[in-house]
């Protein structure tokens, strides 16, 4: 079984990205065909600077060897290091419409806004059906904000397997239910453009300050709180087994414990857990020439893959080169 999935690199990552996708990559290496992604290319349709759009992408190469992508296991890359997308993401441009296109949800957003969408955010799901068409891929683990961009994969593969032949694999997207929408800080959900976000990497001191800023109801603490519709329960509990959860759930309760300990508890959890995550992490960063050879190595194993279909592609489509 072929797992694929990309993380643009933009910025720091949060709970909600660790829970939903990352966690079960680290798990996936062991048991599947794991190819992971830093795509940088998509980035780029969000305005950056050119030093900002390196820093970025070095950090998420870090960020992600430090939670545990283990270049041994799978196959790890930046997005922008294997030309065969773009070429690829060229052909499939002929299996589908501008007004389909226009249907793209992260397009009319930008369209209802005002603003004007560059060409580069409008050929954006043609660029991702190109990086998840290029390796075989069976499934792809995404949140649920992603689900239309598997759509379009899927459509524009029929498109060209019915225009030239069979070709391409019906890729099947994967969104967990549990994780597929993970509260921020004010209830709603968590994500950097709404600046709620808990940023598992931030310094303990701004971390301390995102979860004492939970939001929650106004029960004291002798009064029993209901955990189902809390946020410091909702996030806790994705670190919990289900006898830990129960205990949780007692806390909330049985009266005699106030929010402030409760978010204390959470960020406690936060802390220990991601300790050596972050020790990892100032390791690696500090080592670029490891970085390096990694993505080298992620690189070629990629390009191995992605160069066959491409020959595949060209012959079916007529290029005359092989
Ligand atoms: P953001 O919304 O903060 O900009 P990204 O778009 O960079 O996050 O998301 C990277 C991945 O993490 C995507 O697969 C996305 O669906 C998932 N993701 C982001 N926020 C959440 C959340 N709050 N709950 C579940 N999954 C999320
Ligand atoms: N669009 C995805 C996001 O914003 C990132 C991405 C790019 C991706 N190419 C992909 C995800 C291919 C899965 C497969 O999160």
């Amino acid at each position: 079984m072929r797992i694929l999935t990309g993380v643009q690199p933009s910025g720091k990552l949060h709970l909600g990205n660790y829970f939903s996708v990352i966690r079960k990559l680290v798990k996936y290496q062991n048991d599947s065909d794991l190819y992971c992604f830093v795509a940088d290319l998509h980035a780029l349709t969000t305005f950056s600077s050119a030093k900002n759009q390196k820093d970025n992408t070095y950090d998420a190469v870090c960020d992600f060897l430090a939670l545990g992508i283990d270049p041994d296991k799978c196959s790890f890359w930046i997005q922008s290091s294997v030309p065969e997308v773009t070429e690829l993401a060229w052909y499939l441009s002929m299996s589908i419409t501008v007004p389909q296109l226009q249907l793209a949800h992260s397009f009319k957003d930008k369209v209802a806004k005002g603003i004007t969408p560059s060409a580069g955010l409008f050929f954006y799901p043609v660029l991702m059906a190109a990086d998840i068409l290029a390796f075989e891929t069976d499934r792809v683990p995404v949140g649920k904000d992603q689900k239309q961009h598997l759509e379009y994969t899927r459509d524009i593969a029929e498109r060209f397997n019915a225009q030239y032949g069979e070709t391409f694999k019906l890729p099947e997207p994967e969104i967990d239910e549990e994780t597929a929408i993970v509260p921020g800080t004010d209830g709603a959900k968590m994500s950097k453009s709404y600046g709620n976000t808990i940023n598992f990497f931030d310094e303990e001191k701004k971390l301390k300050k995102s979860v004492m800023g939970i939001v929650t109801d106004s029960a004291g603490v002798d009064e029993a709180k209901d955990h189902k519709n809390n946020v410091i329960y909702q996030i806790h509990s994705l670190f919990l087994d289900e006898s830990e959860k129960t205990e949780l759930r007692n806390r909330f309760e049985v009266p005699g414990t106030g929010y402030g300990d409760l978010k204390k508890a959470l960020l406690e959890r936060i802390l220990d857990y991601f300790s050596p995550f972050r020790a990892e992490r100032e390791r690696i960063a500090a080592d670029p020439a490891y970085v390096n050879s990694v993505m080298r190595k992620g690189t070629d194993k990629a390009r191995n893959v992605a160069s066959e279909v491409l020959k595949s592609v060209r012959s079916k489509v007529g290029i005359l080169r092989g």
